[in-house]
């Protein structure tokens, strides 16, 4: 007897294959992060993710420019101040690196590319914490708020065309989204890590940002515990109440059952970070001679939006789009 399925027939040519592929994958589907710090003359190679550079504003703007002319959807900017404080003041400072590399991408690109601002305290702070501490060396939820609320401005007063708020604070949403309107700032985005982990993947941006939390801490008292599912689905929801108009799971593939979730529940844009220690993996991996790294990377990021994200946060942006592109 023979098999009355022979799904082999579709898969015979490349055309048939690409004709009957169900997930798509091109460069506007990534948006990449990129890190840009106060006081260089020379880009900073950062060791742990091979090819990514504490910028200078110029190395910024040739970086943009490449990726631009790849086709990439995007870029989301991290600030690394030249000095920290307590409160993370730099974040918000109107001169601070952030601003000022903002002001600068939007003077070249004004709207021909999404600039996004990553919105968090942690690369401003002289603990590294997402928000500010209490004495007993605890987060002070609400008190973050409200200077996610100034740096959320200040950010949009630079051009940043969507803020995307990383600290898990609860109610940063709509703390932010009410900071905006309140100072005419209607049209902004709120791009929500709605669904942010407490991973072991953030190491090479920690070496990328220069953070480190002070006495040995760790993020498990904000960030997502990993056991955890349906709270993916709560924390998201409660974003999207308070107005987030995109949401975001981070990590990527460790967490794509919650992509996938979120993709069944939720009718606004979703996305996925294929974070720093994603990266580093595959491009440890490949540099071994053990796996081939853009087939790994194609196939890791095709798996993101085959579990319904519409676009990927990635390291991988520029090189992947510049593959897909030829
Ligand atoms: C916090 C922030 C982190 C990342 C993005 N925003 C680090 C953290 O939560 O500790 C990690 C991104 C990555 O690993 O690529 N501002």
């Amino acid at each position: 007897m023979f098999p009355a399925e022979r799904p082999r027939r579709l898969r015979r040519t490349p055309a048939l294959r690409r004709l009957v592929a169900e997930t798509t994958l091109s460069p506007v589907d990534f948006v990449a992060p990129l890190f840009v710090a106060e006081g260089r003359d020379e880009p900073r190679a950062i060791s742990a993710l091979p090819g990514h550079f504490q910028h200078t504003l110029s190395s910024l703007h040739e970086e943009v420019r490449a990726l631009h002319a790849a086709g990439v959807g995007g870029v989301i900017l991290f600030g690394v101040p030249e000095e920290k404080d307590e409160f993370g003041s730099g974040a918000w400072d109107p001169r601070g690196i952030a601003q000022v590399a903002l002001r600068s991408l939007r003077d070249e690109f004004g709207d021909d590319l999404v600039v996004m601002a990553d919105l968090c305290l942690d690369e401003y702070t002289s603990h590294g914490h997402c928000g500010v501490l209490r004495s007993d060396g605890t987060v002070d939820n609400d008190a973050t708020l409200e200077l996610y609320g100034r740096t959320a401005v200040a950010q949009a007063e630079a051009g940043a065309a969507v803020v995307a708020p990383s600290g898990m604070m609860d109610g940063q949403v709509g703390a932010i989204r009410t900071a905006l309107d309140d100072a005419g700032f209607e049209e902004i985005i709120i791009m929500a890590y709605a669904a942010k982990y407490a991973s072991g993947l953030y190491g090479p941006f920690r070496e990328a940002v220069g953070v480190e939390i002070a006495n040995g801490g760790d993020r498990h008292g904000y960030q997502q515990d990993s056991r955890n599912r349906r709270e993916a689905l709560r924390e998201a929801r409660a974003d999207v109440e308070q107005g987030a108009d995109i949401v975001m799971v981070k990590p990527a593939m460790t967490y794509l059952d919650i992509v996938s979730d979120l993709r069944a529940e939720l009718d606004v844009p979703l996305c996925a970070y294929h974070v720093s220690g994603e990266y580093a993996m595959v491009k440890a991996a490949g540099a071994n001679g053990w796996i081939d790294e853009k087939a790994v990377a194609i196939e890791q990021l095709t798996a993101v939006r085959r579990a319904g994200a519409d676009f990927v946060l990635t390291y991988f942006a520029r090189e992947i789009a510049e593959e897909l592109g030829r």
